[in-house]
């Protein structure tokens, strides 16, 4: 396999330029875009010590769907901040493109479950283009343009110009999905972004995720605590313990989608998960 990987590698190098010269031993495999590594995290109150997360490890490659799967209380959300910036590692390490996180940055974007992470006073283009002013990615012409085209892909180009409480809650979190894509982050983070929809709704917004994830290819990093969302949105699952969290499993999901729900390999696995979630014995 690692063989196989190599020689892969190999044959992808470009030989064009003169005097190049192959050197097989060196080619590195692809380096994952994220690393978490072995990252416990805390929260500490002048009474206590709260650990969110202890010694979580995993690799996100470029284009992969991640999904941190794990019960309310073991730390899915401390997590995703920690990779946003917000809280650093009491131990461990997290990593993009090979360099440290510090600090929050334009490279990672946050989508929240709350409806109300719009500022309601703005249009929805307005919303889309705000990060992408006030970050200096670009001027206001262009912003509006790429705001438009992301808004385009949600399905919202109509709606434009009327303001957040306009809107149903599916199409606000439409919204804050376009403004995230927009600004072309390396990662996007989706803290149970559709928790708070209905089951209808929840599930259409699920097969829009993945149609959009099909045109764009951005690489997704996403929490819930539903299994069945888990299996339908992620191509592979860390399988978080109760407080705190720590990694139980991997999960290869790529094969399933909202079509394969009703299906018996579905069933099994969802089956195998809760096993390895919520009975301590199991492997
Ligand atoms: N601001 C905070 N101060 C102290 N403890 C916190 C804070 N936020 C979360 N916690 C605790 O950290 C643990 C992990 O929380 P969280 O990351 O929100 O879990 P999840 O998102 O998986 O439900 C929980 O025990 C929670 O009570
Ligand atoms: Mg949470």
């Amino acid at each position: 396999m690692a063989e196989l990987a190599l020689r892969h590698a190999v044959s992808a190098t470009p030989l064009r330029t003169p005097g190049a010269v192959a050197h097989p031993e060196r080619v590195a495999p692809p380096q994952p875009l994220l690393q978490v590594d072995g990252v416990s995290l805390e929260y500490r109150t002048p009474e206590r010590v709260v650990r969110a997360t202890h010694r979580v490890g995993f690799d996100v490659h470029a284009a992969e769907r991640y999904v941190l799967l794990g019960p309310s209380g073991c730390g899915k959300s401390t997590l995703l901040k920690a990779i946003a910036g917000f809280i650093p590692p009491v131990e461990g390490e997290i990593r993009l493109d090979g360099r440290r996180v510090t600090a929050p940055g334009p490279d990672r974007i946050v989508v929240f479950q709350e409806f109300d992470q719009l500022p309601p006073w703005k249009t929805v283009r307005e919303n889309v283009m705000f990060p992408l002013l006030a970050s200096r990615t670009l001027g206001r012409k262009e912003a509006g343009e790429r705001a438009l085209h992301y808004l385009d892909k949600v399905g919202l180009s109509k709606f434009a110009d009327v303001h957040p409480h306009q809107l149903s809650g599916g199409m606000k979190q439409r919204v804050a999905i376009a403004r995230a894509l927009a600004m072309q982050p390396r990662v996007l983070l989706m803290d149970e972004p559709f928790a708070a929809l209905d089951a209808l709704t929840r599930r259409k917004m699920q097969e829009e995720l993945l149609a959009l994830w099909d045109e764009v290819r951005f690489t997704l990093l996403f929490v819930t605590h539903s299994i069945e969302e888990a299996l339908v949105v992620g191509s592979r699952i860390a399988l978080l313990s109760p407080h705190p969290g720590r990694m139980r499993a991997e999960i290869n999901s790529h094969a399933f989608d909202l079509q394969s729900t009703g299906g018996a390999e579905f069933q099994a696995t969802a089956q195998r998960i809760h096993h390895l979630l919520f009975e301590e014995t199991a492997q």
